[in-house]
């Protein structure tokens, strides 16, 4: 039998990640199945410290493109060997929110540095651990600039960095996850966000189901 399953979620801000992350973990563990949420950046200690250096650190407001690339990688390295391949060799399942497609969508098309260099970052930090299934929650740029915004709005005291990019970034970042979602169709499940939370629901359980009885119980 193989070992255990990765998954991840990707998408824009605002995409409505995090709320499907939970109700796809919390479905998986009540049939049996032992989850693992994480998130990217983070999801180690040594991840949060990189997390809180990219996104709030009061200090973090010259950090280059490179820099930015290269931190995203420090947490993944960390992550895959800390936890992802012990857990997936241990069968269990790994929801990730976000994992190296956000780095193409942000570092790649966003900041707009050179896609191979990209790749090559990646590839170094996840070596052949890499996500089965990919659920890509497609909400269209300008609801994606309103929820941040107004995500914004409610946390007025929470500075992050690269929420304070412009919109032109943002329309760089949605194009890149198109291009990915295009470019690996096997991997990569597009699903309209546009729908209510529970048929988004639905249609990530369509799409997970399959390939659930290859994984062990317990
Ligand atoms: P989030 O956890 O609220 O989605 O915040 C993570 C932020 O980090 C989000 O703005 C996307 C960004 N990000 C990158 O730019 N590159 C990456 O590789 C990852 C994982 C996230």
């Amino acid at each position: 039998m193989s070992k255990g399953l990765f998954i991840s979620f990707e998408g824009t801000e605002g995409c409505g990640k995090s709320t499907q992350v939970k109700l796809l973990a919390d479905r998986l563990q009540s049939l049996g199945h032992r989850v693992r949420t994480l998130r990217e950046p983070g999801g180690t200690p040594i991840g949060e410290e990189v997390r809180h250096t990219l996104k709030h650190s009061k200090n973090n407001a010259a950090m280059t493109a490179e820099a930015e690339l290269l931190l995203m990688n420090a947490s993944r390295a960390q992550l895959v060997r800390e936890i992802i391949r012990p857990a997936l060799a241990n069968n269990e399942i790994i929801i990730c929110d976000r994992f190296y497609d956000s780095t193409t969508a942000y570092q790649g098309h966003g900041r707009e540095l050179d896609l191979e260099k990209v790749k090559a970052v990646i590839d170094f930090a996840v070596g052949d651990t890499r996500p089965q299934v990919t659920l890509f929650l497609h909400v269209p740029a300008d609801i994606s600039a309103e929820r941040l915004r107004s995500r914004q709005e409610n946390l007025p005291f929470v500075r992050d960095r690269i929420e304070e990019a412009d919109q032109k970034f943002f329309e760089r970042v949605a194009h890149g996850f198109g291009v990915i979602a295009a470019s690996e169709p096997h991997r990569v499940k597009f699903i309209n966000g546009m729908q209510s939370v529970e048929a988004v629901c639905a249609k990530i359980w369509d799409t997970i189901q399959p390939v659930l009885p290859r994984i062990g119980r317990w």
